[in-house]
């Protein structure tokens, strides 16, 4: 580049790219729920492709929940909804993307605090507003699979 004076034009210009691209930063940020996440950035229910294990059913207790991982290594919360019926979730919170655990029939995330119902992904305590995302899974000789 040559040591060209900068005229006022080019200032003016260039200022207005900085200030273009820093109120594109605040856009990004205001959408937190689905970019820069701590987790690498999993939004929604993962789209796990139908037959995947995820656990053996037996591994849960009834009315409780298990972290698994499919096979393309997204986190989801199994949980055995009763002897023999089950249900899944996204395990990336929707408040700002970390992963929740399970305790007991909770799903807490560590965070921020938001609890959410192991059984149904609905929030209990914020500050998430939005409930876990299902994932289709059904019970496949004794493995929960996704569906
Ligand atoms: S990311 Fe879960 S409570 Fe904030």
């Amino acid at each position: 580049m040559t040591a060209e004076p900068l005229s006022r034009r080019t200032v003016l210009t260039t200022g207005a790219a900085v200030a273009g691209a820093a109120v594109g930063a605040v856009a990004l940020t205001a959408c937190g729920s689905s970019a820069g996440t701590p987790s690498g950035g999993q939004a929604g229910a993962p789209a796990a492709s139908p037959g995947q294990p995820l656990t053996a059913l037996a591994d849960i207790q009834v009315g409780q929940a298990k972290a698994a991982k499919t096979a393309d290594g997204k986190d989801v919360i199994v949980a055995r909804t009763a002897e023999t019926t089950v249900a899944a979730f996204s395990a990336i919170c929707t408040h700002q993307g970390c992963t929740v655990a399970p305790q007991g029939a909770e799903l807490h995330c560590p965070c921020h605090g938001s609890v959410f119902d192991a059984l149904t992904g609905a929030v209990k305590k914020g500050p998430a507003s939005s409930p876990l995302p299902a994932v289709a899974v059904k019970v496949d000789n004794g493995q929960v699979v996704t569906s």
